[in-house]
């Protein structure tokens, strides 16, 4: 009882904050179900990466606070540069950003000048500055086929498995950096299978982050926007779900009579690395988020230089998913 009185009382202190800061809140769906309901509540949005990074463009609040990870505050800062954009804690950040230094990766798209050069979202503003396109997991496959279908060589980084799939999908020649999300490299393809035939009747939803053996096996693939939609949307009433953890908490509110099961990480009794959860992610919470908005902490701010060659490789995503 006395735990909901605290988070009650801490709802309407950030919602203060919000409003006079003219900030709104931002949040990705695996970030904790408190946060997702507040930034609803106040008018903010809790979506994929690809909205998200519409949404603080499209907003009039002077401030955008994003609850996830650093390059979804980078992807609000790029294309709002003259907006502030705060992130609840500047340590909280994605392996796939981590595996791909802008040294190297500079390099690699040097030795390789015929090649278009398509970056996840999931990158640092120096690398979506290098890069032609920037994609995500829910506009990946159609921005490779239309490079595929004018006859382009793609260069992708940095998550190999999503290369993997869309390679796979559009037979697209592809040069492939070496990245893995921890959390979806988890999921092991053997737990999945025996999963399936205890509930042969469910359905099997899979983000493209996942290892091929595993997307194998999905009835949808797709980002969480789409696999949230597929819960609603699909006649099944069981599904089981290999993707982070957070994403449950939109999943049965879309669906509250269906049933989800979590995938297996890394086969039955081992120790997982992350457990079906971003470490990351989990770095949110709603006391970081006022303190965030009372302090001006952890604004993210990015060169000038930096920003103006970014934000044509993402723009150029957003014109084309309009
Ligand atoms: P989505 O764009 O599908 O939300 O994915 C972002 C992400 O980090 C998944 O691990
Ligand atoms: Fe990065 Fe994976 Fe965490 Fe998404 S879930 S932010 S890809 S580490």
């Amino acid at each position: 009882m006395q735990n909901i009185v605290i988070d009650q009382s801490i709802e309407d202190l950030i919602k203060e904050a919000l409003e006079e800061n003219n900030a709104t809140l931002v949040a990705h769906y695996y970030v904790s179900a408190d946060l997702q309901t507040l930034a609803e509540k106040t008018g903010g949005k809790v979506s994929d990466s690809l909205e998200m990074a519409r949404f603080g463009q499209n907003s009039n609040a002077e401030t955008i606070v994003v609850a996830g990870v650093k390059f979804m505050g980078e992807t609000a800062k790029i294309l709002s540069p003259e907006k502030r954009v705060l992130v609840l804690d500047e340590q909280a950040t994605c392996s796939l950003d981590l595996s791909c230094p802008i040294k190297e990766f500079s390099e690699f798209c040097d030795q390789n000048p015929d090649h278009v050069v398509v970056v996840y979202a999931n990158t640092s503003a120096e690398v979506k500055a290098r890069a032609d396109w920037v994609v995500t997991s829910g506009s990946a496959l159609k921005v490779v086929e239309k490079l595929h279908n004018e006859g382009k060589k793609v260069l992708w980084a940095p998550d190999k498995h999503l290369g993997h799939y869309v390679q796979s999908m559009t037979g697209v020649e592809m040069l492939m950096w070496d990245g893995a999300c921890v959390v979806h490299e988890g999921f092991k393809a053997e737990g999945i299978e025996r999963l399936m035939e205890i509930h042969p009747e469910a359905g099997v939803l899979v983000h493209p982050e996942s290892p091929k053996e595993v997307i194998a096996l999905a009835d949808v693939v797709g980002s969480t926007t789409q696999l949230i939609d597929a819960v609603s949307s699909r006649p099944e009433n069981t599904f089981i779900v290999a993707t982070d953890n957070g994403i449950f908490h939109k999943m049965k509110e879309v669906a509250p009579h269906k049933k989800l099961i979590e995938a297996p990480t890394m086969g039955e009794g081992a120790d997982c690395e992350s457990c079906a959860h971003c470490e990351w992610m989990a770095m949110n919470s709603l006391e970081k988020c006022l303190d965030t908005l009372n302090t001006g902490n952890n604004e993210i701010l990015i060169d000038n230089n930096v920003i103006s060659r970014a934000k044509h490789s993402i723009q150029r995503l957003l014109d084309f998913t309009k």
